[in-house]
């Protein structure tokens, strides 16, 4: 077989991995050998694009190359793609092309403490695509304990959606009914993971029975067990303690839930997760407290995640001493921004493969909701923002300080993230047959961040005034050009929900170990009676 024909073969395969029959027997029919120097694209359908002559960027590898887009999806990368005229040609000579930003964590259209946050699905994903980020996981959180209830009412606020989305859910009370819906959001749903809080007491706060019973459902069912790793006890007793000493400003919150609390709550969710030798993920690790259990527990060989957050890995625990109260209640979010230090020893752990990827738990307040703690700092809506502002500030931060390279920079914000929830190659990688989400970054060209210039709703930012180096100058989703000369083009109902198959790669070998474990045990020793 010659080589052409090879490459056209294994191009068919993986579109027909990606694509229905109908929309992978359209390019049999047109019978062209995509990628080939000589030959041109089909030019009947919509939404054609060839980006030229950048640098495409994978998790594993860089090259100079064109990419074509055609509905949505990759259909080539490589050098002299030539086109009709109805395709749109962008050119990315200096640039690098990437896969966009996945975001693990975000919270939108999120009821908590009182009040909601000031972005919804619309509006918080137009501010991730200004920003490059093309798909983003957001958390389901039960309405009274019922997993369904809050399915349906997040499957509600998604509507008006203008990227892809997956959904995280919280778990936050046990009994039967959770455990069965369990089986039905990973079987039926498309979700493969679940979160549970160790801390907000008398909220969504579990105890660690339950704890139990969650890692064991979660390993049954091949989903990834997360933790919001605070010892909600000692918070409390921490947050009683300020209030008696008098302290009920936004400083209060940073005090009553000092890193020990979080580097507990780490080491008792590993501890328990290999008890059940099942896979965790630590989401908005911030402190060297917790990225050291999760060093020490990875170096043992168990299976677990850590994703620091963009806010704590840029900023530190300063302005939560400002005197004027709106400029520090901004700050609060759960755990608290840390001192100086733990950014870096953050910043550090991930380039040394310590921590596996960034996201942001975009979680936004007006200053008018933070308002809500002006006399009370446990009053306080926790949350910060950060999904328009995490590709740039970690590429300015990490790649242009020479931490890590282009290619870490793709793992850690989109590759790592696609992977670990179970949809690698069709997100977080520009390959022939993934989705058409990518970005156009500019290395030589800066951004500046301000409330007065972002596209989320809230009226203040975490990284006011904030400058750096390169900038996401074309966003692509699902094959449109969304964002382009500081300018979004999006329409709600446009981003589409993404199904996360259970098992992912953390699973792998898991079996096995069990079997060994069980072998071991020597037990139960038959007994004459
Ligand atoms: O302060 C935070 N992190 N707010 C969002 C809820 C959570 O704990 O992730
Ligand atoms: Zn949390
Ligand atoms: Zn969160």
């Amino acid at each position: 077989m010659g080589s052409s024909v090879r490459c056209f073969t294994s191009l068919m395969l993986l579109l027909s991995i990606f694509l229905p029959v109908s929309e992978s027997s359209q390019f049999c029919k047109a019978g062209i050998e995509y990628g080939d120097s000589e030959c041109e694209f089909p030019s009947s359908s919509s939404s054609k694009i060839l980006i030229k002559g950048g640098t495409v960027v994978n998790a594993h590898h860089q090259e100079i190359a064109d990419v074509y887009v055609e509905d949505g999806i990759i259909v080539a990368v490589k050098p002299n793609i030539k086109v009709g005229d109805d395709v749109i040609v962008l050119d990315a000579t200096g640039k690098f092309v990437m896969p966009g930003g996945i975001d693990p964590h975000t919270h939108l259209a999120f009821d908590f403490m009182g009040t909601q946050t000031v972005d919804d699905f619309f509006g918080g994903q137009s501010a991730a695509l200004a920003g490059g980020t093309t798909m983003h996981i957001d958390f389901v959180i039960p309405v009274n304990g019922s997993l369904s209830a809050g399915y349906e009412a997040y499957t509600k606020k998604a509507k008006k959606s203008c990227m892809d989305y997956g959904f995280h859910m919280a778990i936050t009370k046990w009994d039967e009914i959770v455990s069965r819906d369990m089986e039905i959001m990973v079987k039926e749903k498309g979700i493969n993971s679940f979160k549970f809080f160790l801390a907000y007491k008398g909220d969504l706060m579990i105890k660690d029975e339950l704890l139990l019973e969650g890692f064991k459902k979660c390993k049954s069912l091949g989903a990834l067990a997360m933790v919001h790793a605070e010892n909600g006890d000692a918070v409390f007793e921490g947050q009683k303690r300020m209030i008696e000493l008098g302290i009920t400003g936004p400083e209060g919150h940073a005090l009553s839930r000092p890193a020990v609390l979080e580097g507990e709550a780490t080491a008792r969710a590993i501890r328990l997760a290999g008890f059940m030798d099942t896979p965790l993920y630590v989401v908005h690790v911030m402190s060297i407290d917790a990225m050291e259990e999760i060093a020490e527990a990875r170096k043992k060989g168990q299976r677990v995640i850590g994703e620091p957050v963009v806010s704590g890995l840029v900023l530190d625990d300063s302005e939560l001493w400002n005197p004027d109260f709106k400029t520090a209640a901004k700050f609060v979010m759960s755990p608290p921004i840390r001192a100086a230090g733990h950014g870096e020893a953050l910043q550090a752990a991930l380039s040394t493969g310590v921590l596996q990827l960034v996201g942001t738990d975009h979680c936004g307040f007006s200053s008018a909701q933070k308002a809500l703690g002006i006399d009370d700092f446990r009053k306080i809506p926790n949350g910060v923002n950060g999904i328009e502002e995490r590709m740039h500030l970690v590429w300015d931060t990490m790649v242009e300080s020479g931490q890590i390279s282009v290619t870490d920079y793709v793992r850690l914000t989109s590759t790592e993230c696609a992977r670990i929830f179970n949809i690698y190659p069709r997100k977080g990688a520009i390959l022939a047959g993934s989705d058409a989400d990518i970005i156009i970054l500019n290395p030589n060209s800066s951004f500046e961040i301000s409330a007065s210039s972002h596209h989320s709703r809230s009226d203040t930012n975490v990284f006011e005034g904030r400058r750096g180096k390169g900038k996401v100058e074309v966003t692509i989703a699902r094959g449109r050009v969304v964002w382009e000369n500081d300018e979004l083009k999006v329409a709600p109902g446009s981003g589409k929900y993404i199904d996360m198959p259970p098992f992912g790669y953390l699973f792998n070998g898991i079996d096995k170990e069990d079997a060994k474990y069980l072998s071991s045990l020597q037990a139960p020793v038959k007994r004459s009676i």
